[in-house]
Formats: structure tokens, sequence, C-alpha cells
């Protein structure tokens, strides 16, 4: 049976043959029809037009009542399997210890690492469902989701494990990202090259043999890993078929986003600390910048240079990150929010920052992040609005009135 949409206001990034990506000045246009209609077939975009829609007589229609119709948030950073909570290590902050203090203190990552070896694989799941079903509401149709609490190879798995079942009981598409080197865990405290002899030569393999990970990620900043344990992880896990896509210039000038372009990394994101050096690397690679606005609200970080980078050029994705330390939100809208207020894009370069761009940094280019014949019908259906604008604009309310996921009403 087909699904058909009908009285769209506007439908947004329609195009026959989208672009990958899009970067610099391009990011600002969106195309756009008007008085639209759609039709969805086995669960894919099947065509879509302007004007009056003749649905046949078993069609199942759905009024959009002058809604826009939009590509469904494609999320490319969130941490979103973890155990617990982390809102007292936030009383410590508001009291005035850093991200990194409380990091040194055993606190953060290493905090939720503890939490969650305590947890089963089953409690870790029912724990993470109801996240996977609040971002589903809030119009996250792609998402990609780490590992990176774990930090030995038996709770590594179990997170990958978890992801995999996410992806089987929601109709997320989801991509999964190995980051177990995220923290060096206190038993390595001094001996981090040790932990990365451990991922590389234990954890590579067996996240490999299961087929658990498209990604390879690396916390690469101060503190945490260096360029060289970086370098080596990310060819190790190259070897496999995993490919690069890491954290990168969140505390400093890590020289992790060098090192990610090196390795053709999909993505290098956070960005915090970019600048001449960062954006010439960056330049003509494939690797897509990624900013994630929602750690720099939380942890009172400064912005991304995300103006800087569209004026030289440079694609920019935005993503949650969300995650029980920096930022413990999955919420888009918000995301396109802070992008407009603090990041200063306008609205149609965030609106691609979270579908086309987006999908690209996850893999998914072919498949996500645009409306086109034969792509994944994925789509958000706004309330009636008086210009796409408003949506970024309206912040902490939400313009979403119904979300479809492979052509399913959820
Ligand atoms: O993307 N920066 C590193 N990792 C996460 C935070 C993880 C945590 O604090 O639990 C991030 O911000
Ligand atoms: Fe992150």
């Amino acid at each position: 049976m087909r699904l058909v949409l009908k009285n769209i206001g506007n439908l947004l990034i329609a195009e026959q043959e989208p672009a990958p990506w899009v970067s610099g000045k391009e990011m600002a246009s969106v195309n756009a029809l008007s008085d639209a209609w759609l039709v969805i077939e086995n669960g894919l975009i099947a065509c879509f037009g302007e004007g009056e829609v003749i649905p046949f007589t078993d069609d199942e229609v759905l009024d959009c009542k002058g809604g826009m119709v939009m590509p469904a948030f494609c999320d490319s950073h969130t941490h979103l399997v973890y155990a617990g909570s982390r809102e007292q290590e936030y009383e410590d902050k508001i009291r005035g210890l850093t991200y990194e203090e409380i990091a040194k203190r055993g606190g953060g990552i290493l905090n939720s690492a503890k939490l969650l070896s305590k947890t089963s694989e089953d409690e870790l799941f029912e724990q993470s469902l109801p996240r996977a079903y609040e971002i589903i509401r809030s119009g996250t149709g792609a998402v990609e989701i780490k590992s990176g609490y774990g930090l030995n190879t038996h709770d590594e798995l179990k997170m990958l494990r978890v992801i995999r079942r996410l992806s089987q009981e929601t109709d997320l598409t989801i991509r999964a990202s190995f980051l177990g080197a995220h923290a060096v865990p206190a038993s390595y405290k001094n001996d981090s090259d040790k932990y990365v002899d451990l991922v590389i030569g234990e954890m590579i393999p067996a996240v490999a043999k299961e087929g658990l990970a498209d990604f390879i990620d690396v916390f690469c900043d101060r503190g945490f890993f260096t360029v060289e344990q970086t370098d080596r992880i990310l060819e190790a896990g190259r070897k496999h078929d995993l490919i690069p896509k890491i954290h990168a210039n969140e505390l400093d000038y890590s020289g992790g986003v060098q090192v990610g372009v090196k390795h053709q990394a999909r993505s290098v994101d956070h960005l915090e600390f970019v600048g001449e050096d960062e954006m010439t690397a960056l330049k003509g690679s494939g690797t897509m910048p990624t900013i994630l606005p929602g750690a720099s609200l939380f942890l009172g970080l400064s912005y991304a240079p995300a103006r800087k980078m569209i004026e030289a050029e440079l694609p920019v994705a935005l993503a949650s990150d969300y995650n029980p330390g920096s930022s413990p939100s999955g919420n888009m809208e918000l995301v396109m929010s802070l992008g407009i207020i603090q990041l200063k894009m306008l609205p149609f370069e965030v609106l691609n920052a979270v579908t086309r761009n987006g999908a690209y940094a996850m893999g998914l280019e072919d498949t996500h992040g645009s409306i086109t014949p034969g792509k994944v019908a994925n789509l958000i259906i706004t309330e009636p609005m008086s210009g796409f604008g408003f949506m970024p604009y309206s912040y902490g309310s939400s313009q979403i009135n119904t979300v479809i996921l492979n052509g399913k009403i959820q």
C-alpha cells in the first residue's frame, strides 16, 4: 500500500539528484516545492510534485494541512547508550570545577564506565531504548551511536550489542562507532600506551569479528589520547575496515583534525578549537567538520567557528552529542536553535547541517538526508509555519507534528 502526503505547504530539500553534501555558500539554499504532495511506497520515497495529487483508491492519505515536510534529522554523533546519569557531577561543575577537573578526579567518562560495568546487557538495553524513542519523537531518523563507556573488551562489546539491538527494535537507521579510546581507565593511568595496545590488540579484532561497528573513534584531545596514539588506533581500525570518525579539538588545538584528515576520517567532531591550520587541512578533503553546540552550551565552552568555516567554503554538519556528561539531550530542534543563536548560521544552513551533511557524516548520503525518489522515507511533518526559519527561532517549543520513519508514522 502507498501512503500519500497531501497539502504540503513546503517540501524542503526535494531533489531528484542530490549532492552528497553542501558546503560554503551552497549551505544557505534549499530546493523547495510549494503546495506539494509526496508518495511513499515500500518504506521509500516514490515520487513528489506540486499541485493537486490524485491518489489511487486504496492509498492511505495523510493531510499535512499546510505544514512543511522535510527530511528527518540525521544525528551523526551520539553516545545514547549509557548507564545511569551524572547530574550529581554537574553540581560540582556549577560550583566551579571544569569538565577536565571532574574527569581527573575519576568522574566523567570513568564514572559512566563504572556504572556501565555493573549494568547487564539487558538492563542497559532497557535504559537506552526510551532514549531511542525520545529522539524518534523529536524527529531523528538516522543516528550514529558510540561505545566508549566500557573501556574493556567485555563491556565495549556489551555496548555495541545493545546498539545493534536498538537498530533491530526501532525504525531508526543506526550506525555504530567503536570508541574504546574514549578515556584511559584508572588501572592504566600511568601507562596509557599499554591501554592503546589493548584497544589495538584485543578490542578492535573482537569488535570486527562480530561485525559490531562501522566506524572507529578516538577522543584525541588534551588529557585524553595523543596524536601518536590516535594515529596508531586509526591505522589498526582501518585494517579491520573500520572507518575513522573522531573527537577532535574540543579542549585544545590537539592536532586531532589533522590526524583525522590524514586517515580520511568520515568526520572530525567538536571543533571548538579550530584555526587556519585546521581549516586548511579540511579543505578539499572528504572529511565532514561536525559541530556539537549542545556540548558548548552545557559545558560553557567556546563555540566552534562555524561562520569562518562556511566562509572558507567548508561544509558543516551539526549533531547532538547526546551523552550523560557533556550534552544530555538528543534534541535536534534545540541543536538547530543553537546553530542560529550561537553559531550564527542561517536557518537553511542549519537545515542542511542536520540533514544531508549529517547523513554524509555517517556514510548514509545515498539513502538519507534529502527528499529524493528511492531514498528511505524518513520525514518530518511540521505544524503550519510562516517560513522554515520559524522552526529554529522558536527555541524550546517543538514545531514537529508527525514523524515518519521507513514510511511508517511513528
Ligand atoms: O563527546 N568528548 C568526549 N566525549 C563525550 C563526552 C562523554 C562524557 O562526558 O560522558 C563528548 O563530549
Ligand atoms: Fe562525543
